[in-house]
């Protein structure tokens, strides 16, 4: 599983403070990448220890390391359909946090960055569909705004296009590669990922829209008035902002 930014220890303390949340009966969304990760295996945990908790997961990694850890899964479908129980949460890891400091559109909603493992798509589905959506991440993820690259999921009949459509919006697209193998990374939903490079965001709003536009864009990574909580794990504790 992908792993990136701050250290190990501050992203399992954030993954299993998110997990303290989880009461007997809920249903959890689970995330993708490593801080998530750590999130999937404290749940695993607490289910073995006697809670009754069952999970949506994100990716195929996340329900193989669900799996993996004794988390009965569900499908997104089976969730949140007429006769499913609903989502009562989702923990779910970022690559980008806006901190509150910034100007204030650049931050409006707890605006993320997410998509560094490629698996953005169905991140958001199952993020917006929670009734929480709780945020793990280490301090290296905070930002006063937005300025990593955007993370853009695209048919790949449309890659050409979309990147065209990305350069009129101010951006810089890079088709994005696979670290292991000569080609690009391919989602779980079949689909390739171009990363924009837009600068500093000033207007996340406003770019979300923007991006869900284009013809081609199956998602983009900008994660605009979804997150309830940030979990953000230290080297000697966690800081909840709500
Ligand atoms: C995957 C994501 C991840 O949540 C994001 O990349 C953070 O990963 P990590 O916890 O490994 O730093 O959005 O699509």
């Amino acid at each position: 599983m992908k792993t990136s930014g701050g250290s190990d220890e501050a992203k399992r303390r954030a993954g299993e403070s998110a997990v303290e949340a989880v009461t007997d009966g809920e249903v959890v969304g689970l995330g993708t990448g490593s801080t998530a990760a750590h999130a999937i295996r404290r749940l695993g945990d607490r289910i073995d220890a006697g809670l009754d908790a069952r999970g949506v997961p994100t990716s195929f990694a996340s329900r193989e390391l669900a799996v993996e850890n004794g988390i009965p899964c569900l499908d997104l479908p089976e969730a949140i359909g007429p006769d499913g129980p609903g989502i009562d949460l989702a923990v779910d890891g970022a690559d980008q946090v806006a901190t509150g400091e910034g100007p204030a559109d650049a931050v409006a909603g707890g605006a993320l960055i997410k998509g560094g493992g490629a698996a953005h798509a169905r991140e958001k589905l199952v993020d917006a569909a929670a009734d929480r959506f709780l945020v793990v991440a280490d301090p290296s993820k905070e930002s006063p705004r937005l300025d990593r690259s955007v993370p853009v999921e695209v048919l790949p009949a449309g890659r050409t296009a979309v990147a065209e459509a990305l350069r009129e919006l101010g951006g810089e697209p890079t088709l994005r590669r696979a670290e292991r193998k000569d080609g690009p990374v391919v989602t779980d939903n079949g689909n390739l990922v171009v990363d924009c490079a837009f600068g500093a965001i000033d207007a996340p709003a406003s770019l979300a829209a923007s991006l869900a536009s284009i013809p081609g864009v199956v998602e983009h990574g900008l994660f605009v008035g979804l997150a309830d909580e940030v979990h953000v794990g230290t080297e000697s504790g966690v800081r909840v902002d709500a």
